[in-house]
């Protein structure tokens, strides 16, 4: 009866202490766009992915503007219409598709990489 208790107590401190850990579950990392100290956002690695994931079936070559193909996405955006870098948060490429908005939507992460990428400059990198 003594020994059962031990090993009673020992599988409750073990499910007390090590139970609840939900490690297994991978969180979407979502970049801070204010962080001054953010790692460089890619255009060419990190944002044109999702334009082809989300964006160029309707936003291609000849269809409908921005062509956000991976080759020709920089030179479309590349203009004061679609990016404003003074006040990154009122350009049109993140706002269009923002989260709370009613065109083909940006993840909570896509969006924030979106942003950072245009607070960063909106580089061709
Ligand atoms: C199902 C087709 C479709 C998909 C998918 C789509 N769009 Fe659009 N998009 C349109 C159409 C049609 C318009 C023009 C009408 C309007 O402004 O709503 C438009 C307009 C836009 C505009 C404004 C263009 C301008 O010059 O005024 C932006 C920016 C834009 N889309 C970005 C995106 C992004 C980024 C994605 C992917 C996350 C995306 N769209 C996915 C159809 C689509």
């Amino acid at each position: 009866m003594k020994a059962l208790k031990i090993i009673l107590s020992i599988f409750l401190i073990g499910l007390i202490f090590g139970g609840c850990a939900y490690n297994w579950i991978v969180e979407e990392e979502v970049i801070d766009p204010t962080d001054p100290d953010a790692p460089e956002v890619s255009f060419s690695a990190e944002i044109t992915p999702i334009f082809s994931a989300k964006c160029t079936s309707c936003h291609t070559t000849g269809n409908q503007m921005p062509d956000l193909t991976p080759s020709n996405a920089y030179s479309s955006l590349n203009s004061s219409r679609y990016i404003n870098t003074s006040d990154p948060a009122s350009s049109l490429i993140y706002t269009k598709p923002s989260p709370t908005g009613s065109h083909v939507k940006y993840s909570e992460s896509e969006a924030a990489l979106v942003l950072t990428w245009i607070t960063q400059g909106a580089k061709n990198n």
